[in-house]
């Protein structure tokens, strides 16, 4: 099983290209010391904690784990250890810990409960072809996690020491993966920072909390037809705005959905498609980045999904969706923004092949009905196969669920 990565390279050069990191894995691989030039002021004020130094105490008794007939709702049951860091301004980050899976002790005050100054990642560990298991493209929900901290003034943390963590903890609860042999299963694993402020004020908190939570969850889908959802989109109800934080992973961009989620249920639909400004915007479905395929307006085959505006949250699944149709150079490959008139349009002269969303959690999902301004509009997804939708789904499992040599994949 794998050993530490180093990681003081990539935190500096990430935070030198303005924390967009474009090269994990090389800067991962290279072991070499760290240039004097790169202890920039920056990085010695932001302490960070090591993986070196990680504190192990394990359970005395392990809980049931779930057996292979047994269904897996999503994030309903927990591994047996979860990792805690806890941070404050004065000190700095303490070592990190793998403990027993626990209540937290949190101050009433706390700044996350109050003020929502907390930010989460979503990612999965799967079990291979070969039995081994290995973490989907982590890189990404680090770079991810470290920006949605900063935004919300929650201390820096070098991403590579936190992944390695992740990976002790996941081989630690290695068990708990679920078998992969139908390619539906994996573990999920939820990392989150919280502000942990014990006085009142809307201030950067002085305290913080970082913890790492497992849970095994089973498919979305059944076998490989993916079942199409439908959409509410009702211009009233907007998820993000241009200068807000939508592109963050943060509590406060799900809370104020749920009631639009049950509007939505309401009205005969299963999620919402989230609309932006006087053009009403395609932007996200629920908790997914929208793709439409289709032929556009210039009779070019195209997969286009909206560009990373700020509303945007910037999806693993979404990035390795654009990587993989680039890499095949089929049709074009564009992010752009497309208004409910341009859909109309082209759902008037049948030019839209599919519409699916993506996301961790259930990887590709279908679209065949839209309810907009009080008219249904049918989405010939399930007519066109779903080509696209299943392939970039086989895609995927292919790597996920693989011997882990691809390059997307981090053994743990
Ligand atoms: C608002 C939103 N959009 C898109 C996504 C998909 O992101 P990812 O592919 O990283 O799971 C998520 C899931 O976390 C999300 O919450």
């Amino acid at each position: 099983m794998g050993g530490a990565i180093s990681s003081t390279m990539a935190f500096s050069a990430s935070f030198q290209n303005g924390l967009q990191v474009a090269s994990w894995k090389i800067l991962a691989r290279k072991l070499r010391p760290l240039p004097r030039l790169l202890w920039t002021s920056q990085r010695c004020s932001a302490s960070i904690f090591k993986a070196s130094e990680l504190q192990v105490e394990l359970c005395q008794t392990q809980q049931r784990k779930p057996g292979s007939g047994e269904p897996l709702i999503f994030g309903k049951q927990f591994t047996d250890h979860m990792l805690t860091v806890e941070w404050c301004s004065k000190q700095g980050w303490g070592a990190p810990c793998i403990r027993p899976f626990g209540s937290l002790m949190l101050h009433p005050a706390c700044s996350a409960l109050h003020y929502g100054i907390e930010v989460f990642e979503g990612l999965k560990a799967f079990r291979g072809k070969d039995q081994r298991v290995c973490l989907f493209r982590p890189w990404l929900n680090m770079d991810r996690m470290l920006r949605s901290s900063l935004r919300l003034c929650l201390p820096a943390f070098d991403k590579l020491e936190l992944l390695e963590c992740i990976r002790r903890l996941v081989e630690i609860d290695e068990k708990w993966v679920p078998s992969g042999n139908e390619r539906k299963a994996s573990l999920y694993i939820r990392p989150t920072l919280i502000g942990n402020e014990s006085s009142l004020g809307v201030h950067p908190p002085m305290k913080a909390l970082l913890y790492v939570i497992l849970s095994p969850v089973g498919a979305y889908f059944s076998g490989d037809s993916l079942t199409p959802i439908s959409l509410l989109a009702d211009p009233r109800f907007v998820r993000a705005w241009i200068g807000g934080v939508g592109d963050c992973k943060q509590g406060g961009n799900y809370g104020p959905t749920v009631f639009v989620q049950q509007t939505a249920n309401q009205e005969g639909c299963e999620q919402v498609l989230w609309l932006y400004g006087p053009d009403h915007l395609l932007t996200e479905i629920g908790t997914m980045n929208i793709f439409i395929f289709w032929t556009y307006k210039d009779g070019v085959l195209e997969l286009v999904t909206p560009p990373l505006d700020g509303i945007i949250l910037p999806g693993v699944i979404r990035q390795s969706l654009l990587d993989l149709a680039r890499t095949w150079g089929e049709f074009r490959v564009s992010e752009r923004s497309v208004s409910m008139s341009e859909l109309l349009l082209a759902l008037r002269e049948e030019r839209v092949l599919e519409i699916f969303g993506s996301g961790t959690a259930c990887q590709m999902c279908p679209v065949h009905r839209i309810l907009y301004q009080g008219e249904h509009l049918h989405i010939p997804t399930m007519e066109n196969g779903p080509n696209l939708t299943l392939r970039f789904h086989k895609t995927l499992c292919d790597i996920q669920y693989g011997d882990g040599s691809h390059e997307w994949m981090l053994p743990v």
